[in-house]
Order: structure tokens, then sequence, then C-alpha cells
């Protein structure tokens, strides 16, 4: 197997132009000849997944919003292009390559649905792509594509958070980053609620909960949340068919798969193989494999999965293939580890930017999670007393009590991996014999320049309040917001 191009093409597509020689287009013309049912009937059978980390199925999803449609107002479609999961570059990768893709997969989804609206929900600090899809956009609509849809691009805050769809929707009504309960479909673009519509700063807790499923009365219509590489299928779907979708990738994880690699490989870059394509091989193919004289000891899914170990390499990449060693696939971005690299002060990495990035709206979240991101700087420092492990253990069990969102859990499944799969790494830093060392930096890649990947080092100097003051104030995200709000109705 090698690297294919179906969603990532070879050569940037600059004009719109150069997208319909390029066949494009094809996908949007066959979806206007059709019904909502056919155009939903084969991105059901196509066996398409999300590719924004869940891989909850995309046609389910699709079907769920129209069955719960408002009675009068039109659902909005929102693009996830937040993308910062530590190690993942493929959203910007494929929007810097061929924004009309993901635009033309974007306008079908909301032919299937019948929204009237696209956002394209960015970061303000995605400069290229920003421009990159405006450009497009307005290409789009000169040439009549986006007739009675509006496309727009709206820029947000650099938080990780901002990428879990209902805290995207936070986002986009004009309050902070703080997730919502429920899936599988949102309401939630202009949703009518009493608070101020100041991003960073005028923001209370997060909207009402409103739990998907039947409602009466007239509600806010429900939102479609996909990712962009999920978004970027589509067309190919349509124009070409399930079946042909169907030809690359195996039963339970169609298509391919876009994939990141970094870390301790000779090379960082992203690329496109065949769903099932064996994780070593993955590695090889975009990373050039490890350094001269060095093996793959251990390999990071994104923060969300337990730990690769070396012998489980040869384990296919798809949604069934990573669950089966105990991982996930995610998005795809692979943190490689050579054995030169002690897996605890990956696991403390992790801990870290994951008890900076939490909001604190779970307390055990924040709390625990900044405790355990503590602990585990100790036990890399090999400053250990005898109840530290124990202590690390009886963390684990609860930072995940009650929480809202799935971000307590990764922590929860990320930390116990270097627990169960690298004891040696956590028993010799117990005993005192392991050397000292500092937790990694694991962060949101900022970019991949000449192979070479740009971590975001400013995350080191982020405090667990999302300021970056020269000391933390001992609040949480929530706790500022919420101080915000008093202080300007009281
Ligand atoms: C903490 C957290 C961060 C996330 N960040 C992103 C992200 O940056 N981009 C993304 O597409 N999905 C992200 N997701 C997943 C989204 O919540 C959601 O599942 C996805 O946008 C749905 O699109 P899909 O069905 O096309 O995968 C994140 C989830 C969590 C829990
Ligand atoms: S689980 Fe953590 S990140 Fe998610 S809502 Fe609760 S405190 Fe915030």
């Amino acid at each position: 197997m090698g690297l294919v191009h179906r969603v990532l093409t070879p050569d940037p597509i600059l004009t719109l132009d150069d997208y319909v020689v390029a066949r494009g287009g094809r996908g949007l013309e066959a979806a206007r000849t059709m019904t909502p049912d056919e155009i939903m009937a084969a991105v059901t059978s196509s066996g398409l997944r999300g590719r924004g980390g869940g891989g909850f199925p995309t046609g389910r999803k699709w079907r769920t919003v129209i069955d719960n449609r408002s009675a009068s107002q039109p659902p909005t479609v929102v693009v996830n292009g937040a993308e910062g999961e530590p190690g993942t570059f493929k959203d910007r990768t494929i929007l810097r390559l061929d924004p009309y893709r993901v635009l033309e997969g974007a306008l079908i989804a909301a032919l299937a649905v019948g929204a009237d609206e696209i956002v394209v929900a960015l970061k303000q600090t995605f400069t290229t792509e920003i421009e990159r899809v405006r450009t497009a956009i307005t290409e789009l609509d000169t040439a009549g594509w986006t007739d009675g849809v509006k496309v727009t691009v709206f820029e947000g805050p650099s938080e990780y958070l901002y990428g879990e769809e209902t805290a995207l929707l936070e986002a986009l009504d004009g309050r902070m980053p703080f997730p919502r309960i429920a899936p599988p479909y949102r309401r939630g673009v202009d949703e009518v609620v009493e608070t101020p519509k100041d991003l960073r700063t005028g923001s209370g807790l997060s909207a009402h909960v409103e739990l998907a499923g039947p409602v009466s009365g007239d509600v806010a219509p429900p939102t479609l949340v996909n990712n962009v590489e999920t978004l970027a299928n589509v067309p190919n779907i349509v124009a070409r068919g399930p079946a042909w979708y169907r030809t690359e990738g195996t039963e339970e994880s169609p298509g391919t798969i876009v994939c990141t690699v970094t870390g301790t490989t000779q090379r960082h870059g992203v690329g496109e193989v065949m769903m099932g394509t064996p994780l070593r091989e993955v590695i090889s193919l975009i990373g050039g494999g490890p350094r001269p004289g060095r093996r793959i000891a251990a390999v990071l899914s994104g923060v969300a999965n337990a730990l690769i170990t070396e012998d489980q390499l040869d384990a296919p990449v798809s949604y069934e293939g990573l669950a089966a060693i105990g991982s996930g696939l995610g998005s795809a971005g692979f943190i490689v580890f050579d054995d030169s690299v002690d897996p605890a002060a990956v696991a403390a990495g992790v801990s870290r930017f994951l008890a900076v990035e939490s909001c604190g709206q779970c307390t055990p979240c924040k709390h625990d999670g900044l405790a355990l991101s503590d602990e585990l700087t100790r036990l890399c420092r090999s400053d250990v007393d005898a109840a530290l492990p124990d202590a690390i253990r009886s963390r684990v069990g609860t930072v995940a009590d009650e929480a809202r969102c799935y971000l307590a859990t990764q922590h929860q499944v990320v930390v116990n991996s270097l627990l169960e799969r690298f004891p040696q790494s956590v028993d010799s830093h117990a005993a005192g014999s392991a050397p000292s060392i500092a937790p990694l930096l694991v962060s949101e890649l900022v970019d991949i320049v000449d192979g070479q990947a740009v971590w975001d080092e400013r995350h080191l100097d982020k405090q667990p309040d999302w300021t970056y003051s020269a000391e933390w104030s001992g609040a949480t995200p929530v706790d500022l917001a919420a101080d915000h709000r008093a202080h300007r109705t009281g």
C-alpha cells in the first residue's frame, strides 16, 4: 500500500477553474438532481464516518438533523476546522491544498439537510486557511455555486476546547468555548440567550443544555457539525457512488484517511492512505520511519487514546484496527517516540496540556486534572515519596467523574495507558533510579515547514485560567468568565 490522493491533491488547486478542470463540482451537480433522501442514502451506504475524532457515521448524523428540523427555521451546516488536536495538521493541509472540495461537500450537506447557511469555523490564528477559504467562497458566490446558501468564515479562539462541537457552537453564539452536553446533533447557532456577546471576556457559562431528540413547540433549528475531512469526502461519494467509495478501506472503515506523522521520525508530514494500512507503514510512508539507529517504542494517537506500544505497530490504521489494540484512530495524528523518549514524560506532557485546557465546568476534570499533572511532573523529576504512585492511580480513577465532555476521559485514558503499558518507566522513576526529566511539550501544531513540525511553544506559558499571566490566578476559565459577568451585571 502507498500514499493515495482521494482527498489530498498532490498539488494545490489555486482557482475554481482549476478545480473544475480537476473534475471538481460533479458531486454538487449530481446532488442538485437528487432528492435529500437520495443524497442521504448515498452518504449512508458509503459508510463514511466522521473524521473529527469520534468516527460517528455521517449519514446517521445527517438523518438525525432532518428528523428533528425546526418548523420555522432551516438548519445551519458548520464546518469544523478548529483543528487543535496535538499532532494533527490534516485539516489545515486539506484547506491549503483544496478548499473547494470542502466547500462543495458542505454545499451538498446543506442540500441534504435543507440548510440555508454554512459557517466555516476556523481559528483566528489560521490566517493562511482563512484567506484560502474566503477567496474560494468569493469565487463560488460569483460562479453561482452557493445560490440560496450564505457561506461565511468564523474566526474563533485558539483554545483546544473550541474544536469540541458544542463548545464551538458556544463560540459561534458569542460566548466562551465551554462545552454543552449530548450527541448526536446540536441546536445552537443563533440561540436566544441572555449572556453578553463578547467572546473573550463577556461570556458566562455555556448556554442552557438542549438534549437531542424530539421536542415539542418551535425550537432553535438543529445544527449539523462536520469535520473538514469528513466533508471533503462527500463530493466523490455523491458523484461516483457509494460502491466506488467502498473500493478502498475496510468494511467498517471505508475509504481513506489523512494522517499526520510527527515526533522522532526522519521527517514530519501529512499524507493520505487507505484505511487498514498498517501503522508501521503509515509512519514509514509519511515520516520516513525512525531515525537511524533507533526503534519506535511508543506512538501517541492524539491525546484521546491509549499510548500504542512497539509490539502493536502492525495494527491496521482504521477505527476497528486501533480499537482492537485498546487505542483509537482519533483524528489520525500520530506522534512517534523512539527508544530515547521516556513514556512518563509523554504522559506528563499530555496531562499538563489537558489540565490547562480543561474549562473547569466539572470540578474533578480541572482540579484532579491539575493535581494529576503536578504528580506526573514530580514522577518525571524522580521526586517521589512512597505514596505518589498510588496517589496517581487514585487520581486517574476520579478525574473523569461527572464529566460534561470527553476531555476528562481523554486524560484518564492516556495516563492509564502509561501506568498499564509502561510500568517499567513508572517503576524506575518511583524507585528514583531513572534520571530526572521534564514533561514533554505536548501542544497544538502551528505548522509543518520543510518536513519539520512547529509546535505551539507558547503553551508552556499558558496558565490553567487560559491567560498568559506570569502567575496563575488560582481561578478556572469558567470562574473568570462568571466573575466578569457578575462584574458587568452587578
Ligand atoms: C476536546 C475535544 C476537542 C475536539 N477538537 C476537534 C477539532 O479540533 N476538530 C474537529 O473536527 N473535531 C474536534 N472534536 C470532535 C468534535 O466534537 C465533533 O465530534 C466533530 O466535529 C464532528 O464531526 P465529524 O462527525 O465529521 O467527525 C473534538 C472533541 C473533543 C472532545
Ligand atoms: S469535562 Fe473538563 S473540559 Fe469538559 S466541560 Fe467538564 S471541565 Fe470542561
